[in-house]
């Protein structure tokens, strides 16, 4: 195993020692840079994930330009409907679509069982790329959604705001849900440890969507495939985060899917979180994205009152609740990550 200069995030995933809390941002590789715009303006979104120097590319910029402690592979949860036949389409200002969405037994069916290593090689081929490029400066992150959340697209067919087609679904044919999603982690299971023998250093599972189920369905169609994703995974020393947005109501519960990491998302107190969690798990997060509207004295406050909030110790990763937006200034999420740096060695 090479030796990283900055292994800062491994050491907090794994609870270990360290001078200061590390930090990076979900979707740090994005369009708020203006670098990564210039790049978008001559390629479309899937060409980029598709093209493995692009992708590297824009997945080292935040490192380079706002000096973030790990880098996540530029590419997207939708690669695996994609590679299992479904076409994935990127419309401009709609975001992500799917012509033909699952809404019947035949359209299960017509889904193929995937080989990451043939039908996501270009994903491999990026995260070495990535590795080679990075040259051991920090850790890289890869990731992948949950099943339920990957679900939510492949059944709505884009993006929703009440979530009626796949809540009609599994209201009404909780059979064909529970058929898709098993295909679904076991497309996950294999891709996750395929992109960890390429290279990746931890890997982070998104379940964006975890939150408009209720706490009892979540344990039927969300958790359960989490947790045996989980341990196929783990036969491995790489760290896995386990991010469940608005599910916070029963952290314990997260932390027995044998998830490393749990990230938080900005509605929940991380100090409450670390008490119930008792250690079990280290925690990501959990700053409101939209803090990075505000002036720098506001992000500054922002930062402090969250590393006092987590306290002493080690086990925290700073990042933000979700994803930093389009429109937000380049100069606030720099400001945010140097406060993390500055102010917090006083709490290790
Ligand atoms: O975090 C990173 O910087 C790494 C890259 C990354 C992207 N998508 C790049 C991206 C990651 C980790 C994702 C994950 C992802 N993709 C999720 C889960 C995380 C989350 O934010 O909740 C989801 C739900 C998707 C599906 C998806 N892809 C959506 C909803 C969109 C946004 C559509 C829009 O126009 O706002 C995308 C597109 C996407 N993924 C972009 C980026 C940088 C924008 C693409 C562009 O340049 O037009």
């Amino acid at each position: 195993m090479t030796t990283l200069q900055n292994d800062l995030f491994l050491r907090a995933c794994r609870r270990e020692k360290t001078e200061r809390t590390p930090v990076w941002i979900m979707r740090q590789a994005g369009r708020y840079l203006p670098q990564y715009r210039a790049i978008r303006e001559k390629a479309d979104f899937i060409t980029m994930y598709k093209t493995p120097e692009l992708a590297a590319e824009v997945t080292i910029q935040p490192v380079d330009i706002i000096g973030v402690d790990a880098a996540i592979l530029f590419s997207d949860i939708l690669v695996i409907p994609d590679a299992m036949g479904m076409h994935l389409e990127m419309h401009e200002g709609k975001g992500p679509i799917f012509p033909h969405p699952i809404r019947t037994k035949a359209d299960s069916d017509a889904l193929t069982k995937i080989d990451p290593w043939k039908d996501l090689k270009y994903v491999l081929d990026a995260v070495a790329l990535t590795k080679k490029e990075l040259n051991n400066r920090v850790p890289l992150i890869g990731f992948s959604g949950s099943p339920w959340t990957l679900l939510t697209y492949m059944v709505e067919g884009k993006g929703s705001k009440n979530f009626a087609i796949i809540k009609k679904l599994i209201y009404t044919n909780p059979a064909l849900a529970h058929e898709v999603l098993e295909k679904l982690s076991a497309a996950v299971a294999d891709y996750l440890p395929a992109k960890i023998e390429t290279g990746v250093d931890a890997v982070q599972i998104f379940d964006t969507w975890g939150g408009i189920l209720s706490p009892h369905d979540y344990e039927e169609f969300s958790l359960p495939y989490i947790t045996k994703i989980i341990s196929t995974v783990k036969r491995t020393i790489e760290p896995i985060i386990f991010f469940a947005k608005g599910v916070h109501y029963d952290l314990t519960k997260l932390a027995a899917s044998g998830a490393d990491v749990l990230g938080l998302d900005w509605t929940c107190d991380i100090s409450t979180a670390r008490t119930v969690l008792e250690g079990k798990t280290a925690l990501q997060g959990n700053m409101d994205p939209t803090i990075l509207y505000a002036p720098k004295k506001r992000i500054k406050e922002e930062v402090i009152r969250i590393l006092s909030s987590y306290g002493r110790g080690s086990g925290h990763i700073f990042n933000l609740g979700h994803g930093i937006l389009p429109d937000m200034d380049p100069e606030n999420a720099k400001a945010m990550i140097n406060f993390v740096k500055e102010e917090s060695p006083r709490f290790k």
